[in-house]
């Protein structure tokens, strides 16, 4: 098995891709493989500092969906693959570096079964490798043209906006259910739009196909972030490679706890914890004791199975093939993932 046959198996254990097609199989493989090149191009520096703080997680892997989402989207148009493999990279590129400065605006010790960068370095190295992996990801988008490249451009806006929504909370009246879903579509939701659009626009499809996959890609990775929020929550560090708990330690407020403070029954205590910042483990602990037999934790997951149901339903446009089945394999997974 090739290096990213494996990452074909680790997409299947992390989120649910099925294919059993060879062809739709290799053609992933080969064009993940050709990602890795070119992620592992573009991050190396003639400054050491540079240089290693970049590689450190790309190296630490990752599961590499969107560039797999993107090369699963080139399958529905016609063409050729270079620029389709330069958007995955760019793409993952992106996606990297918001991991880089999230983690300094979480304090997350934890990314990727690794030391995050700013707990092995600091937040300045982490910060700086951040806006250099972002620089280079507007280069190689450069070279797919102008519409390519306002559309990353603006999906970074609308990304950063939702992280900044996240971290200031909802404003006036704003209701904290709609204001948390409104917030991981724009943080989550739209760079794996990106991804679904990038590929279907690249390979030459249909503009309905295109807008479909956009669609797809915002309502699963919408599902995603539900997904990620509840198992936060429900699983240990070790399961999750990264910190556990680290929206309780900074007093992000996700789906299950919205769910776990509102409606009869609400836990007083619970709702002390959720207050602000949890610093203290025993008093995080205590919190996800709490949350774990509330009801929270079920209704976040009814609402990720209506939105994972939604976005199985775009699908219905594209021509019935493996690379439709291998979509519908991750918007089911996401679902079954958190049972
Ligand atoms: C992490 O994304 C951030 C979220 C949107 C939840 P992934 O779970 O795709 O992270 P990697 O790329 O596999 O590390
Ligand atoms: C991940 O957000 C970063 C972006 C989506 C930009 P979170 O803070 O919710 O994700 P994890 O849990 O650290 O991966
Ligand atoms: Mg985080
Ligand atoms: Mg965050």
């Amino acid at each position: 098995m090739s290096v990213r046959e494996g990452a074909i198996e680790e997409l299947r254990a992390a989120v649910g891709l099925r294919i059993a097609d060879e062809d739709l199989l290799r053609a992933l493989v080969t064009g993940l493989d050709d990602v890795e090149n070119i992620l592992r191009e573009v991050v190396r520096s003639d400054v050491d500092a540079i240089d290693e703080a970049a590689r450190h997680l790309v190296d630490a892997g990752g599961k590499r969906f969107r560039p797999m989402f993107t090369l699963l989207a080139s399958q529905f148009g016609p063409h050729g693959r270079d620029a389709v493999v330069t958007a995955a990279a760019a793409v993952e590129l992106v996606h990297l570096a918001t991991l880089y400065h999230d983690d300094v605006m979480d304090e997350a010790t934890m990314r990727r079964g690794a030391a995050s960068v700013n707990a092995r370095w600091d937040n300045t190295v982490a910060i700086l490798t951040g806006d250099y992996l972002f620089a280079h990801a507007s280069r190689l988008v450069a070279d797919l043209g102008t519409d390519a490249a306002r559309i990353i451009a603006e999906t970074f806006g609308e990304l950063v906006t939702g992280q900044m929504r996240e971290t200031v909370g909802p404003v006036g009246d704003e209701d904290p259910v709609a204001h948390y879903l409104s917030v991981i579509a724009q943080k989550t939701g739209s760079l794996i739009a990106t991804a679904g659009r990038f590929g279907g626009m690249l390979s030459g499809a249909p503009q309905e196909i295109i807008d479909a996959l956009r669609r797809f890609g915002d309502l699963v990775g919408t599902a995603f972030q539900i997904s990620d929020d509840i198992i936060d929550i429900a699983s240990s560090s070790r399961e999750l490679g990264k910190s556990q708990g680290t929206d309780l330690r900074e007093g992000v407020r996700t789906l299950p706890m919205h769910y776990a403070l509102s409606g009869g029954g609400a836990d007083s205590r619970l709702a002390t914890l959720l207050d602000g910042p949890l610093t203290d483990d025993a008093l995080v602990d205590e919190a996800l004791h709490l949350l774990r037999t509330s009801g929270g934790l079920e209704r976040a997951h009814a609402t990720l199975a209506d939105y994972a149901r939604r976005a199985r339903e775009e699908l219905t446009v594209l021509p019935s093939s493996p690379a439709r089945d291998a979509c519908e394999s991750v918007a089911d997974y996401l679902v079954a993932r958190t049972h």
